[in-house]
């Protein structure tokens, strides 16, 4: 049975003011699967996500989401639909304990009264053994798995990851990965995963496409992936 679409982005053209950043971008996440969004520093990675999320508006092009056009949409109105979205750079409130970094999730999720649900620990174990310290004593790994789990508080059938392995110590990254990989299998979600680190986008993604100055300038299943074409469009 072939997977359906939960994200379909048609020819989307976004401008910080008169800078044309994202041209004709066309991309697919499929329900229950992983895509990878690849491409050099600059290419316009953030700028997709942010516009997925409703942070950007369109000059033209269409969102589908679950079968909705949902191009004019509010972010506010996304999340309730159930997207999920962890910005580069984590923005965790550092001076927050893990506890209240969690409950403000939660009440951004519109839940404040049911409590931190133990599933979230089930995801992610480290966080209940911190939650008296400050967001800003953990580590940057300890740091993403909040970022995530408290997009996580709000049961998203789509999560939009933004490079989590930035500035991430190399033997902390493998810990990131399980946790993704447990996301995807245990909840079921779709991830639409910006992500320069190769090795880890391979391993995690079923599908990749890598931008170039805005534009899509390849795409197709990870096991199609060459290191030609990797190494062509991503090799600094
Ligand atoms: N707020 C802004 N105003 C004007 N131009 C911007 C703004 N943010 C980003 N840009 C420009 O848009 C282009 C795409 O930026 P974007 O942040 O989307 O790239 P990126 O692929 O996420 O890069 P990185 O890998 O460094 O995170 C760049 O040329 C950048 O300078
Ligand atoms: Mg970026």
């Amino acid at each position: 049975m072939p997977a359906t679409d939960l994200l379909t982005i048609d020819r989307l053209n976004v401008y910080y003011a008169e800078s044309h950043i994202l041209r004709d971008v066309s991309l697919t996440v499929p329900e229950h699967k992983v895509a990878c969004l690849m491409g050099r520093n600059g290419a316009g990675k953030t700028t997709l996500l942010k516009s997925v999320m409703g942070l950007l508006p369109a000059r033209s092009g269409q969102v589908q989401f679950a079968g909705e056009n949902i191009t004019t949409r509010c972010p506010d109105e996304r999340a309730r639909r159930g997207m999920g979205y962890v910005p580069q750079g984590r923005e965790i409130f550092p001076t927050l304990t893990v506890q209240e970094n969690l409950v403000l999730g939660l009440l951004a999720a519109k839940q404040p009264k049911n409590g931190i649900p133990d599933e979230i620990f089930h995801l992610f174990p480290i966080l209940k053994t911190m939650l008296k310290r400050r967001g800003g004593d953990l580590s940057g790994g300890q740091q993403q798995q909040l970022a995530l789990a408290r997009a996580m508080l709000s049961h998203p059938r789509l999560l939009l990851l933004d490079e989590p392995t930035e500035g991430i110590q190399p033997s902390i990254i493998d810990e990131i990965e399980d946790v993704i990989t447990r996301i995807k299998e245990q909840k079921a979600v779709s991830i639409l995963l910006v992500e320069q680190y190769l090795e880890f986008a391979w391993r995690l993604a079923d599908f990749y496409y890598i931008m170039e100055k805005g534009s899509i300038v390849a795409h197709g299943t990870t096991e199609e992936l060459s290191e030609e074409v990797a190494h062509r469009h991503l090799a600094i």
